[in-house]
């Protein structure tokens, strides 16, 4: 028993340098180059036809980038196979050869996930977008990787049910792959998964189970360096009887997330509760043609029975009122919740429109909410300090925030200070108990981060967590760890 713990102890020590000796034993020089893909290109043909496979360099490029500012990293071969079966094929192709595997949901990711920083075969999900089983008395539905959020809206329309998650992005793909937000997680409940050598699994089989270990939030958000997702299980909530929306202005930081942290206490069951800085609602108030107060301001929304909500919306108002917030703007028609909702969701264009020609790079960090104030504070003075662009939005509820960075990316010196300060921020959040990373996740440039917040042990844990699942190191290498 000490025996086999040992060797299990030396084991967990000795893979980590498997890894690293592994990764710098791949060849950096383009697969195509060294002639091997060719020998594999008509072995994928065969799985997925002539139109499934394209070496075409415009294809390429626009599959080895995200909507970050991290450079292009083309694959060697862009592939778009439709069912798991296919999917497993591929793989084993790519095992056999030893090529590097990175999933391609829609690449609206934000930390250059899809980059294919060995060269290697992208696998594109975009042809598997089937809803497969609908299970209405139980609440779950099974989806494929290529079904956005609005598309499984539109296929649960009549059904009374629908997938609340609420999303930011207009072309976001799949929530399971890349969706890291915890508060997406606990929306999954079952996937199927490809591992490198062509293996499926499926990670968790009944909604309640004590059953081994929880491999469904292993997957979640592993950014495409265990397997490949192929389905996931998603959990359903009924629509609600009545929705209202509130927009609320604050006289500091502190007022609005003291009245976040009241209506919480409250037990008060807000559907959505989103922070939009002094800058941010300014530049929201440009884009979107409104008017609100150029103050930290709230936006809120309650689901319900029409009976619930009124009680919801009384106690609210009474939590904002007794922190100086300014009176409801209310929003009860779906048209002006539309309209609202539709300028947070362009907030990410409202912030690139202050400096057109631009681009943006969006922080995520997440502290326990009791922080939150003070982060903000020390944030927008730093901004203001270095002369940087960086409105901010957060999930207060959750304590996570973004301050939406519009830079240059020509001026040297700009990018520079951008970094600096993205880096300062991190260690903030660090300092105050946070994440570098709430929803976005490590990719390729908070590698570095992820080490600081975990530690060297923890880092080893997972390092053989990869070892064990990936041992050539083929899953999207390069990332995450
Ligand atoms: C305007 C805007 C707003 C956003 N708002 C939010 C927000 O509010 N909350 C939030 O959490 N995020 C937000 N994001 C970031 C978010 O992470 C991405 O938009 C989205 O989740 C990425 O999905 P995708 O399919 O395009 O992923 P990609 O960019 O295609 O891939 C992202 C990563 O997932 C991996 N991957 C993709 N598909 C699979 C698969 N089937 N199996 C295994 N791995 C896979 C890739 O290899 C890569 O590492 C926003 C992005 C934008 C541009
Ligand atoms: C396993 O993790 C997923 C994702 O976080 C979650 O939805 C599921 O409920 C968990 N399963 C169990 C049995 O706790």
């Amino acid at each position: 028993m000490a025996l086999a713990l040992l060797r299990h102890m030396r084991c967990l020590c000795t893979l980590p340098r498997t890894v690293a000796a592994l990764q710098s034993s791949i060849d950096k020089r383009s697969y195509a180059e060294r002639g091997s893909l060719e020998r594999v290109v008509s072995a994928f043909r065969a799985v997925v036809g002539d139109d499934g496979v394209s070496l075409g360099a415009a294809v390429r490029e626009q599959h080895g980038k995200d909507e970050s500012v991290h450079s292009c990293q083309p694959p060697d071969v862009v592939v778009w196979p439709r069912s798991v079966e296919e999917v497993s094929a591929l793989a084993k192709i790519c095992h056999h050869h030893r090529l590097p595997i990175i999933p391609f949901g829609t690449g609206t990711g934000l930390e250059g996930g899809v980059g294919a920083m060995k060269g290697g075969v992208c696998f594109s999900l975009r042809k598997m977008d089937s809803v497969l089983d609908l299970h209405q008395e139980d609440f779950d539905v099974t989806v494929e990787p290529g079904v956005t959020r609005k598309a499984l809206n539109a296929y649960l329309r009549d059904t009374g049910l629908w997938f609340p998650v609420g999303w930011c992005s207009p072309t976001a793909a799949w929530l399971p792959p890349a969706r890291r937000a915890p508060t997406g997680r606990r929306h999954q409940v079952n996937l199927e998964v490809v591992l490198a050598d062509g293996t499926i699994i499926h990670t968790q089989r009944s909604r309640k189970t004590a059953a081994g270990y929880n491999l469904t939030n292993l997957f979640v958000g592993s950014e495409g360096t265990l397997g490949v997702l192929t389905k996931a299980t998603l959990r359903l909530y009924g629509v609600p009887e009545a929705l209202v929306s509130a927009v609320c202005s604050f006289p500091s930081v502190q007022a609005a997330v003291d009245s976040t942290v009241h209506i919480l206490q409250a037990g008060i069951p807000i559907a959505r509760i989103e922070f939009l800085d002094d800058v941010m609602i300014d530049a929201c108030n440009r884009y979107s043609a409104l008017s609100y107060p150029v103050s930290p301001t709230l936006f809120l929304e309650f689901h319900g029975t029409e009976r619930g909500l009124e009680e919801q919306v009384s106690i609210t108002e009474e939590i904002t009122q007794g922190n100086c917030g300014s009176d409801f703007s209310w929003a009860r028609d779906t048209e002006t919740r539309a309209r609202l909702w539709k300028a947070r969701h362009d907030a990410w264009y409202a912030a690139l429109a202050l400096r057109p020609g631009c681009r943006a790079y969006a922080t995520d960090v997440c502290v326990p909410i009791s922080h939150l104030p003070q982060i903000i504070v020390e944030t927008k003075k730093d901004l203001t300090e270095n002369h940087l662009t960086g409105p901010i939005a957060g999930h207060v509820g959750d304590g996570n925030f973004h301050c939406l960075m519009v830079l240059d990316p020509h001026d040297p010196d700009e990018v520079k200070r951008v970094h600096h300060f993205t880096e300062r921020l991190a260690r903030r959040a660090l300092a105050l108990d946070g994440t570098c990373t709430g929803e976005h996740g490590v990719g390729l440039g908070k590698r570095a981060l992820l080490r600081e917040e975990l530690g060297p042990l923890a880092m080893e844990v997972m390092q053989g967590l990869k070892a064990a699942l990936d041992p050539k190191n083929l899953m999207n290498p390069g990332k995450v760890l």
